[in-house]
């Protein structure tokens, strides 16, 4: 039974590593000062270039799929959606960055399309399509997010014939958890609009 507490403790160590802050710091760049302050892939392509945007991407993604992939292998679908909530939660809350970790969306990403691939998959492309429409990737982030949690709901209510319970609970504290860390975009776009409909 201690395997899933030691699961998740490693999950969430190594989901505290951050890719983003720890390449920035190679090229002598500091991501917290920098754009929009996030550790993250958007902010790692804005400041430090594209290209070294999608390899933070790429890693952050990883480092959510692999971990869940090995417990879902080894030790059961159940400690894989610890481990994969553990490994979110070290990126967000990352002790290394004194909490002040990323926002999570490439990691959940990648935990999600461990264990629901399809849902991963229709995120992805509701959040290409947004950010080709939009150039606005926070709002594509977000917007993916509700459809993650449109999607998680429905299943954990058993309403569709895919899904199941466990992994549609699972996917509605995930979606919650990088909504939340989005809540200063948010603000910023409730601002803007504001500031649009009040301009004569
Ligand atoms: O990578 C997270 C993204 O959704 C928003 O990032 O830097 O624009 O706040 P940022």
């Amino acid at each position: 039974l201690a395997k899933v507490p030691v699961a998740a403790a490693v999950a969430f160590v190594l989901g505290a590593v951050n890719p983003a802050t720890i390449l920035a710091k190679i090229l002598g760049k500091d991501l917290r000062t920098s754009g929009s302050g996030n550790p993250g892939a958007t902010n790692a392509g804005r400041v430090l270039g594209a290209r070294w945007g999608v390899v933070v991407g790429v890693l952050d993604v990883l480092k959510g799929l692999l971990p869940v992939l090995l417990a879902a292998h080894f030790l059961g679908s159940i400690t894989a959606l610890v481990v994969g909530l553990a490994v979110v939660l070290g990126h967000i809350w990352s002790p290394f960055l004194k909490g002040q970790g990323g926002k999570g969306v490439a990691t959940s990403l990648g935990a999600i399309l461990a264990v629901e691939p399809w849902f991963a998959l229709v995120m992805v492309l509701v959040f290409v399509v947004l950010v080709w429409r939009l150039r606005w990737v926070a709002g594509a982030s977000v917007s993916a997010c509700l459809l993650l949690l449109a999607l998680g709901v429905v299943s954990w209510l058993e309403w569709v014939p895919f899904g199941s319970r466990d992994t549609g609970a699972w996917c509605v504290v995930l979606a919650l958890l990088v909504i939340y860390r989005h809540r200063r975009n948010i603000e910023l776009w409730v601002s803007a609009r504001r500031d649009a409909s009040s301009t004569p």
